[in-house]
């Protein structure tokens, strides 16, 4: 499966992508990106077989489908996967849909209803055909772990969506995935994360985000 391995040319789609559509969402991805090499650092020096760098590219890419504006729901899932499989990484086009659709069930997904149709029919499909990969575990949790300030506690993360999107009665089964991943990624590493994620105290310190979108 062909990843993003280019740190320049990553920087280059998200700073694209930026220009067409500006705010938050853009620090966030570099965030995740350091959380992502961080942690897969770890994982490597562990023993797990894992690239630092496509780590790092996939978390910088994993909203590049923010690049189009604003989309309610996970609208930009699709959008993201398109535009790298469009340009011949499957490996990060499936990062841009796992990130936000883990659930079995994508009725639960919060804002699914807001969802055009064929486009519904589109993510069904690609949930079906994609076999998840450490990266997809990876920047799945590592989504909770840094906003635009920094890397931020999951819980913090969770709560800040869930103030800006609001939340459904099935919200708690796509949370608790978090800490699954969260829990077999520590029992690779035999330490908790956030170890791995220096000056993660700061996130006590700073203000959540409580308007928009991330
Ligand atoms: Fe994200």
């Amino acid at each position: 499966m062909k990843y993003v391995e280019d740190r320049l040319y990553a920087e280059q789609l998200l700073n694209e992508a930026e220009i067409l559509n500006p705010g938050p969402w853009v620090q966030h991805s570099k965030n995740v990106a350091k959380a992502a090499e961080y942690i897969a650092l770890d994982l490597l020096k562990a023993g797990y077989e894992i690239d630092p760098n496509i780590a790092y590219t996939s978390g910088l890419l994993h909203d590049i489908g923010r690049y189009i504006g604003f989309t309610p729901s996970v609208i930009h899932a699709l959008d993201g996967y398109l535009f790298m499989i469009n340009k011949g990484f499957e490996g990060t086009a499936n990062v841009c849909i796992t990130h936000e659709i883990a659930i079995t069930d994508l009725e639960l997904i919060n804002g699914w209803t807001e969802i055009p149709l064929h486009v519904q029919k589109q993510l069904s499909a690609l949930q079906n055909q994609i076999e998840w990969t450490i990266y997809d575990k990876l920047i799945r949790v590592c989504d909770a772990l840094a906003d635009d300030k920094g890397f931020s506690t999951i819980e913090k993360r969770i709560v800040s969506a869930a103030i800006r999107n609001g939340v459904n009665s099935n919200s708690p089964i796509s949370w608790k995935y978090y800490f699954i991943i969260k829990q077999e990624i520590e029992s690779i590493i035999q330490k908790s994360i956030y170890r791995c994620l220096p000056n993660i105290e700061e996130s006590i310190y700073t203000d959540m985000a409580l308007i928009g979108r991330k």
